[in-house]
């Protein structure tokens, strides 16, 4: 019996970007959001003398080559393991391919669960080359090697990003919130979308020290924004990690994510190149946000370099009627939720193998 993971998607809650550096990336501060939306990955290992891989996808647009995140992950974690296998992966597509959810980097870690939960004991933290705890780091590691935005998959909830994506810390988890994904059909290039940057930068004069100063300033008034968010005199995030609402200072109808005042700050840096190339995105984030109505959102914006883009809202009510209006423009959504980090974890095996 083959496993079957979840492999759930992500948003930015909030994207900064510095100028390009010698190593040709770029230095960010974000914060990731994992949702309920997800791809299914199936994994079929077993030990062999030789790896072999083999990936298929219900969708033509995933490569089936090593150049799938999903194949890079397995047999970096193979080799760093010192395991051979025969292990042959499927992507059930659900979310879109380039569309700033990273939904490729999920799946890259996606399949390294399910090769773990394949390969039993040889294939996990206990494996005989290494000690768990090295594991962990080493799988951190492996998973930056595979892309920036890879290893918050291995944390999900809500997860600072720094350095290049890649430096990833757990935050108290926002309460599970309503989220319109609007999904337009534009596919943009993050690679295409960071020369952009560069472009803006040049012409604005940014340097590398006043970046990496906007960067770190970033990173303190998420940090202050997210303590603020833990609710006094509690129990702060508790056993299950949720950050749950202190009823006695904001009564059940107001969201945690509006009661630390980041919905009145953080914005998406992508926007700024992205949006005047394709001013029909910037058309679907008003209609998404709906500034001034009763059913504004709490916070909308691009995810990632795009096309994306998201609406977080305090009720479903709200949601649905965002949908509503984004059906009248002619714009594909889906409705989900905020996905916190415990459930993130108990959600993620769909059907472990035997
Ligand atoms: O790390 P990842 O493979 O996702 O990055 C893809 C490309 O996006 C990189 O080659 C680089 O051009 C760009 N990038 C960047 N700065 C980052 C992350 C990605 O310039 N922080």
């Amino acid at each position: 019996m083959p496993t079957a993971v979840r492999s759930h998607a992500k948003i930015n809650l909030g994207l900064y970007i510095g100028a390009p550096r010698p190593d040709g990336f770029h230095g960010l501060t974000t914060v990731y959001q994992t949702l309920k939306l997800y791809d299914v990955v199936t994994v079929r290992a077993q030990k062999a003398d030789a790896t072999r891989l083999r990936l298929t996808s219900n969708d033509s647009r995933v490569p089936c080559d090593a150049r799938n995140t999903a194949w890079k992950m397995v047999a970096l974690a193979l080799e760093a393991l010192g395991v051979a296998a025969e292990v042959e992966i499927h992507i059930e597509k659900r979310l879109p391919v380039q569309g700033g959810l990273g939904a490729g980097s999920a799946n890259a870690v996606a399949a390294l669960i399910g090769l773990e939960a394949e390969l039993g004991p040889e294939g996990q933290p206990g494996a005989p080359a290494l000690a768990s705890e090295t594991w962990e780091t080493a799988r951190l590691q492996l998973a930056a090697q595979v892309g920036s935005d890879v290893p918050l998959f291995l944390i999900g909830g809500t997860v600072l990003g720094l350095d290049r994506g890649q430096q990833v810390h757990p935050l108290p988890d926002i309460d599970p919130t309503w989220c319109v994904i609007a999904t337009p059909a534009i596919g943009v290039s993050t690679p295409q979308a960071f020369r952009d940057w560069d472009a803006l930068c040049a012409t604005e004069g940014l340097t590398q020290q006043a970046s990496q100063d906007k960067l770190n300033e970033l990173s303190r008034a998420y940090a202050s924004a997210f303590a603020e968010a833990i609710p006094r005199g509690g129990q702060g995030t508790g056993s299950s990690g949720v950050l749950s609402l202190g009823e006695d200072r904001a009564g059940p109808q107001e969201s945690a994510l509006v009661r630390t005042g980041i919905t009145s700050w953080i914005q998406n840096d992508f926007e700024r190149v992205v949006f005047p190339q394709h001013p029909s995105l910037a058309e679907i984030k008003r209609i998404l946000a709906a500034t001034g109505t009763p059913e504004a959102a709490l916070l909308a914006m691009l995810s990632g370099s795009g096309s994306a883009l998201f609406g977080l809202y305090l009720t479903r009510g709200d949601a649905e009627a965002a949908r509503q209006r984004l059906l009248a423009a002619g714009v594909a959504s889906q409705l989900t939720r905020t996905l916190p980090r415990p459930a993130y974890w108990s959600e993620m095996l769909l059907e472990k193998g035997d």
